[in-house]
């Protein structure tokens, strides 16, 4: 099985990985500049529902996504390391980071949610699928899902933007193919 290219092995990302990792990388870069431009938008503007129907079409596919990638990972090996000069320290840090990045795109999902359905209403994914909203509500939920969605979405972008740097510096101080492995999918041994 080990030159079956769309999983993993020990040494090397699969086809499936790169391939949720990049897609969802792009879109949630593009939501976060969507949603910083839609919120300045007003109920006059000729995109404002338009902006935010796109907003949470793509959010919640993302989130269907998420639950797809997450079940991929758990099913299939996780890459080590290859940084052999790494310290412990390092390797626990891109550990966590990793894992900090994962529940960081969780809630950022949910709060997102909970926003669109504090009034109850479901949210059709781009008319497919109907998202129920849950039988209960709290008061404020949309001004309270609200703020911990936009410091969720600051927290993931910044977090992203230090994980993209030590991809960098793996490939261009350490030049080992930590970045190469993402790109594309390395010989099958
Ligand atoms: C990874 C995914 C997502 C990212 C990066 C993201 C990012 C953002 C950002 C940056 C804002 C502007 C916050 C502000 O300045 O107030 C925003 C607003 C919003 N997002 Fe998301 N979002 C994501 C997913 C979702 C999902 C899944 C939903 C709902 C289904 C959603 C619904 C909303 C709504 C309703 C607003 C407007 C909030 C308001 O009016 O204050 N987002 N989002
Ligand atoms: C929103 C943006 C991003 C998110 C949420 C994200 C998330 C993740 C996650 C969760 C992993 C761990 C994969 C696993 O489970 O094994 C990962 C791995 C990786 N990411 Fe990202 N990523 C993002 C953007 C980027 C960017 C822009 C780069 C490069 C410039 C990058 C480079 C890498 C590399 C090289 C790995 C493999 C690390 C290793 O082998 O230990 N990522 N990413």
């Amino acid at each position: 099985m080990s030159n079956n290219i769309f999983k993993n092995t020990e040494s090397s990302y699969g086809l499936i990985a790169i391939i949720f990792h990049w897609l969802m990388a792009v879109a949630i870069f593009s939501l976060f500049g969507l949603g910083l431009y839609m919120v300045e938008l007003t109920y006059y503007d000729a995109w404002y529902k338009g902006s935010l129907d796109l907003h949470k079409n793509i959010g919640m596919t993302l989130f269907v996504a998420l639950m797809l990638r997450v079940f991929w990972r758990v099913v299939n090996v996780t890459p080590k390391n290859v940084d052999q000069s790494a310290s412990k320290l390092e390797v626990k840090s891109a550990h966590y980071a990793h894992v900090a990045l994962y529940a960081l795109m969780a809630i950022l999902m949910i709060s997102g949610y909970l926003i669109s359905t504090a009034d109850g209403r479901a949210i059709d994914i781009f008319g497919l699928l109907s998202i129920p909203a849950l039988p209960i509500s709290i008061n404020n939920q949309e001004d309270i899902a609200g703020n911990i969605h936009e410091i969720l979405a600051w927290t993931l972008v910044l977090l992203s933007a230090g994980h993209a740097l030590a991809a960098l510096k793996h490939h261009f101080i350490n030049k080992n193919n930590t970045l190469v492995r993402m790109l594309k999918v390395l010989p099958r041994k």
